[in-house]
């Protein structure tokens, strides 16, 4: 690899989970940090970082056919190629075989390493190509720089990896094992975000409510801590583990105000047979245990579940299960995808893989429940009266998009600003959104403005 000049302009394309949007956010502040700014819309930037993911099949292979992209498409105006870094999930996973399938990669770095960035460039610059995928417990986050730009609704990491090794997932290898961010660490990042306009904060880990204190105590202490300071108007959490559902936590539910009526809880199939060969060590009946005393506590909450058709020996009849378990639940929103075998995970070597055309027909079957019910509870909705929290501009003059309470998307015209918190009557529903008609907005606590981010997501 020829000597490059020092990069001057970066872009981040983060894929995948909220997790990665986070990570992504913190590599962009890490990048500024260095002198190095966000290329502006429509220009070529002289360090492109592909923020990867490694869950399913089709999110890894896109990054071969981005790095093609940027190779070929992305050349700057003097011909030279952007220095391009992989990082995230597939970096972990797969670094030497990036090194070796794509020579236009110079750096690749995985997502406990990526503080480590800066001393990888300046490698990249001198012609030397780096591989940087240790899993050191904790030095990332105390490497970083502090938090300064942030979008009304917030991430903030709290929990990282996974001990639960279910059967079909590479989690527990590309993030590790599990850990938790100290109590105090928290609640600075939380308070620098706060101060730099969030009015929402969205505690992250792949199972965030295992997430504990060094004295054991677990995350509705941290959430009755945030929820004490009074520019931060809302609070939520995700992705939580059903087994990780303690009383402490669906209590918050009931006593907090700011935690927000919405639970993220995964559970995978709706037949006991398969949950067992994932190894969720959960039942469908103590699934729906944990959803009702969740209920019982906030009776408005709305739910959401990821679900996996035609895992390895699926039957039609279990199938079924999984529908009858949807249909009962009545999900505010979910996430399903067909079972992709990856590589090193008990399930890919699971006899019966199920046939593509299979997973097809149960996937449309499944999706078609889950609109059906999403659109229900939209519907349900509307006449109710909510804050919206603003996030964006919507597509015509005049108009708003943000959030309602329950995670819904909400339009509506008037005058607002992003990061507003107004009040809006719903009163349309769609699959998809609502819209609203504005009734005022929230005063709030004046705070500084928030920054411009330079960090794109791709789902
Ligand atoms: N195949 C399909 N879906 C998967 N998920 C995780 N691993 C796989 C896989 N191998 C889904 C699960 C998880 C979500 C983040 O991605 O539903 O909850
Ligand atoms: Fe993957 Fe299961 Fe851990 Fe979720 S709980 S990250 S699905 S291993």
């Amino acid at each position: 690899m020829p000597p490059a000049s020092p990069p001057k302009t970066y872009r981040v394309k983060s894929f995948g989970c909220q997790m990665n949007v986070y990570d992504g956010e913190r590599m962009a502040e890490l990048l500024d940090a260095q002198g190095i700014s966000p290329a502006a819309d429509g220009e070529q930037a002289d360090l492109v970082v592909l923020n990867t993911c490694h869950i399913r099949e089709k999110a890894s292979e896109k990054v071969y056919s981005d790095i093609g992209r940027i190779g070929k498409d992305w050349s700057r105006k003097d011909g030279s190629a952007p220095l391009i870094a992989v990082a995230g999930c597939v970096a972990q996973a797969e670094g030497e075989e990036i090194m070796a399938r794509a020579p236009a990669v110079s750096m690749v770095v995985g997502p406990q390493a990526y503080h480590r960035l800066p001393g990888m460039i300046a490698d990249a610059v001198d012609g030397r190509r780096s591989v940087d995928t240790d899993m050191p417990a904790q030095t990332k986050f105390a490497a970083l720089p502090a938090r300064r730009k942030v979008a009304p609704g917030a991430f903030l990491t709290v929990q990282e990896g996974c001990d639960k090794f279910c059967t079909y997932c590479v989690v527990p290898y590309t993030r590790g094992a599990e850990i938790s961010r100290p109590f105090s660490d928290l609640t600075d990042e939380a308070r620098r975000l706060v101060d730099a306009g969030a009015r929402e904060i969205t505690l992250l880990g792949q199972n965030v409510n295992a997430w504990r204190d060094a004295d054991g105590r677990g995350l509705e202490m941290l959430i009755e801590v945030l929820a004490a300071m009074p520019e931060l108007a809302r609070i939520r959490y995700t992705t939580s583990h059903p087994n990780d559902m303690t009383d402490g936590l669906i209590a918050a539910h009931r006593d907090i105000d700011k935690l927000m009526p919405f639970l993220h809880l995964p559970v995978q199939a709706g037949n006991d047979r398969v949950l067992k060969a994932m190894n969720r060590s959960h039942t469908a009946d103590s699934y729906l245990r944990v959803l009702d005393k969740v209920r019982a506590a906030r009776p408005d909450i709305a739910l959401s579940g990821d679900f996996i058709v035609g895992f390895p020996g699926e039957t039609d009849a279990e199938f079924e299960d999984t529908i009858k378990l949807v249909d009962r639940v009545g999900y505010a929103q979910c996430f399903s995808f067909k079972y992709s075998p990856r590589p090193g995970t008990p399930a890919a070597a699971m006899d019966n893989q199920i046939a593509a055309a299979v997973m097809d027909k149960r996937l449309q079957r499944l999706q078609a429940a889950i609109n059906a019910g999403q659109l229900a509870f939209n519907t349900a909705s509307v006449g109710k009266r909510c804050e919206v929290l603003v996030e964006r501009r919507g597509k015509l003059e005049g108009q708003w998009l943000g959030k309602s309470p329950w995670l819904q998307s909400v339009h509506f015209a008037g005058d607002a600003a992003i990061g507003d918190l107004v009040e809006v009557e719903l009163i349309e529903a769609g699959g998809n959104s609502l819209s609203g008609r504005l009734i005022g907005k929230t005063p709030r606590p004046d705070h500084p403005g928030q920054g411009a981010l330079a960090v794109q997501q791709n789902q």
